[in-house]
């Protein structure tokens, strides 16, 4: 098991591309009259047919709402989901699956920690600190909060190598009461050290927060070895359905924290005077749950761990090696991709300028060649600010991509070049 994002699995890959491609239908299609040549999987993954498969299968045979029918297929609907949030803490390393929080993305989980954590815990001039990475997920909620706390923000900045520079770290965490960091940049794949933070920030009397969204469906993650206080992360980019997202936090925090949304399922007992909550994990769990998407996401949690966390990171290492030889072999210096330059270091994710083309127009000269790469800020202005450039085209890899999607990635760029005339 990996501990920490930066160290690499030993051994060789293992993953059959040809074979995992097979799993999911749409990469088996034309879209729009060509093949798919899907290089966006840090927005959203595509979903292989085990997931499809288990949320029909619930429509079709176990659909009724969950913990509140004392009838067959009710329980049947609540063991499916309960069976579903176990396998997620197993992914994670997560000690009790009563820590395994449903809410609908990675954005609510952050939301909640700052709404429910933050404010029963931060006051004026409280520090926060966060770092130029950070997707606004884990940004703006912070800012909402410091207008109304009056609590301080810092940034850890980064270095010449893409890195986060650590180097004023200690400065950094005085007074510090939180630290929330990303555990993998969503614009340049860069790696941050969690468990280094974690232990400074521990070191401080401060917790730690991980937005592990781009973490938990590319790497092993075990929050107890990590030694982290909470983890944010999303269903649909590891293969799992959109509207499925995963708060986890140390049991004790969750104890202690009041509740986010209010309503059904979330209650012990309501009266005209007032309510108490349940127990954990539904504490947090208003109103129906996801059913199906939970299941979703549990035969998503399978279908990675059947191909083996530390499989999948080696081939997104050997995989991210070939994509910047191929693009410098092939494109030289009219290709700039920006972050880390060393494989280990960052994920298969690549925001890239290619000459003067404007990333709206790559992607969309890409796309007649059925390569689909996302274009834009990427939600992630103050590290665009940083880069010196308003938007990036991104090429981000997983498990279904191999070399030569890559080369086409490469061979469509020629093109982009013939028809703006560069
Ligand atoms: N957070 C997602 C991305 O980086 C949407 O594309």
């Amino acid at each position: 098991m990996t501990t920490d994002p930066s160290s690499q699995p030993a051994g060789a890959t293992t993953l059959d591309v040809a074979k995992i491609k097979g799993d999911f239908p749409i990469l088996n299609k034309p879209i729009n009259g060509r093949e798919l040549i899907y290089l966006d999987s840090a927005s959203t993954s595509q979903k292989p047919t085990a997931v499809l498969d288990a949320m029909r299968e619930y429509y079709e045979n176990s659909n009724a709402n969950v913990h509140r029918g004392a009838y067959f297929l009710s329980d049947l609907a609540s063991r499916s989901m309960e069976r579903a949030r176990k396998r997620v803490a197993k992914l994670i390393g997560a000690p009790s699956s009563d820590e395994v929080i449903f809410t609908k993305n990675a954005t609510e989980s952050l939301n909640l920690i700052a709404y429910s954590w933050g404010r029963a815990n931060l006051n004026q001039g409280d520090v926060v600190v966060l770092s130029l990475i950070e997707h606004h997920a884990n940004i703006v909620p912070w800012h909402m909060l410091a207008a109304e706390r009056g609590i301080e923000l810092r940034f850890i900045p980064i270095g010449d190598d893409g890195l986060l520079d650590l180097s004023h770290l200690d400065e950094l965490l005085d007074g510090a009461k939180l630290v929330s960091v990303t555990a993998m940049g969503n614009v340049t794949g860069a790696i941050v050290p969690v468990q280094r933070l974690a232990a400074a920030a521990h070191a401080k009397g401060a917790l730690i927060a991980v937005d592990a969204c781009q973490l938990v469906p590319h790497v092993a993650t075990n929050v107890a070895e990590l030694d982290i206080d909470f983890a944010a992360f999303s269903g649909h980019k590891m293969c799992g359905p959109t509207g499925i997202g995963v708060l986890w936090a140390r049991k004790e925090l969750l104890e202690a924290m009041p509740p986010f949304l209010g309503g059904g399922g979330m209650i012990a007992n309501v009266t005209t005077e007032g309510f108490s909550t349940t127990d954990l994990p539904h504490k947090f769990e208003a109103g129906t749950p996801p059913i199906a998407e939970i299941i979703g996401l549990g035969a998503a949690v399978d279908y990675l761990l059947d191909l083996g966390m530390d499989n999948i990171r080696r081939h997104e290492i050997e995989l991210s090696a070939y994509f910047m030889r191929a693009m410098k072999e092939h494109h030289g210096d009219d290709v700039v991709i920006h972050g880390p330059s060393e494989p280990s270091q960052r994920g298969a994710v690549f925001s890239f300028a290619y000459k003067d083309v404007h990333p709206h127009d790559l992607s969309q000269v890409l796309d007649e060649h059925g390569v689909n790469v996302r274009a834009g800020h990427h939600c992630a202005k103050p590290l665009m600010k940083h880069l010196g450039v308003g938007a990036t085209a991104r090429a981000s890899l997983y498990i279904y991509n191999d070399e030569s999607d890559v080369d086409r990635l490469v061979a469509a760029l020629d093109d982009a070049a013939d028809l703006f005339s560069l």
